[in-house]
C-alpha cells in the first residue's frame, strides 16, 4: 500500500474540512489555514496556490485572511514564539516598553516574538502567549526567565 505524501495528506485533510462545512468553501478557509499552521508550523507559499485551487477562491483573499489574523503566519520560525499583546489594556500597562525591550534584545533572545491583538487576558495585562500558553503580567524579569528556560 502506498503511503500518503505530506501534500496528499494535507489535501485529504482540506477535503475533510470542506465536507465538514457542507461544501461551503468560504467557511472552510480559516479552519483549513489553522489545520495547515498546526500541521506544518506556518503556511508555505506553495500551499496558498493549492488552497486556492481546492477551495476555488482567489489567492489574494487567502493572503488577506493570513495577514489579518496574527496567529497565522507565512514565516517559518525555527524558534518558539512569544506573542505579546498590544491591545489597549496591555498598552496601558506597559506592553510598549516590553516590545521595545524585545526589539532591543532580539539578538540575545532564544525565542522569536510577535505582536498580537487582545488575547482575552486583559485582567493580567500586559499579557502574552508562549507556545500558546498564557503568560500573565509580562515584564522584563519574566522575559529573562523565559529566555533562560528555552
Ligand atoms: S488587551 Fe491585552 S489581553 Fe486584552
Amino acid at each position: 500500500m502506498k503511503s500518503l505524501s505530506s501534500s496528499d495528506n494535507i489535501r485529504s485533510k482540506i477535503l475533510e474540512i470542506i465536507e465538514y462545512y457542507n461544501g461551503n468553501t468560504a467557511l472552510s478557509l480559516i479552519p483549513v489555514l489553522n489545520m495547515i499552521q498546526d500541521t506544518e508550523g506556518y503556511i508555505k507559499k506553495e500551499r496558498i496556490k493549492e488552497i486556492a485551487e481546492i477551495l476555488k477562491i482567489n489567492e489574494n483573499r487567502i493572503y488577506e485572511t493570513l495577514t489579518f489574523y496574527h496567529f497565522l503566519t507565512l514565516d517559518k520560525s525555527e524558534k518558539r514564539i512569544l506573542y505579546v499583546c498590544r491591545g489597549i489594556s496591555c498598552l496601558l500597562e506597559g506592553a510598549d516598553e516590553i516590545i521595545e525591550y524585545l526589539k532591543d534584545n532580539r539578538d540575545r533572545l532564544n525565542f522569536d516574538f510577535r505582536e498580537c491583538e487582545c488575547i482575552g487576558l486583559c485582567d493580567f495585562a500586559p499579557a502574552g502567549l508562549f507556545d500558546f500558553n498564557p503568560v500573565k503580567n509580562l515584564d522584563v524579569k519574566k522575559i529573562k526567565e523565559l529566555n533562560e528556560k528555552v
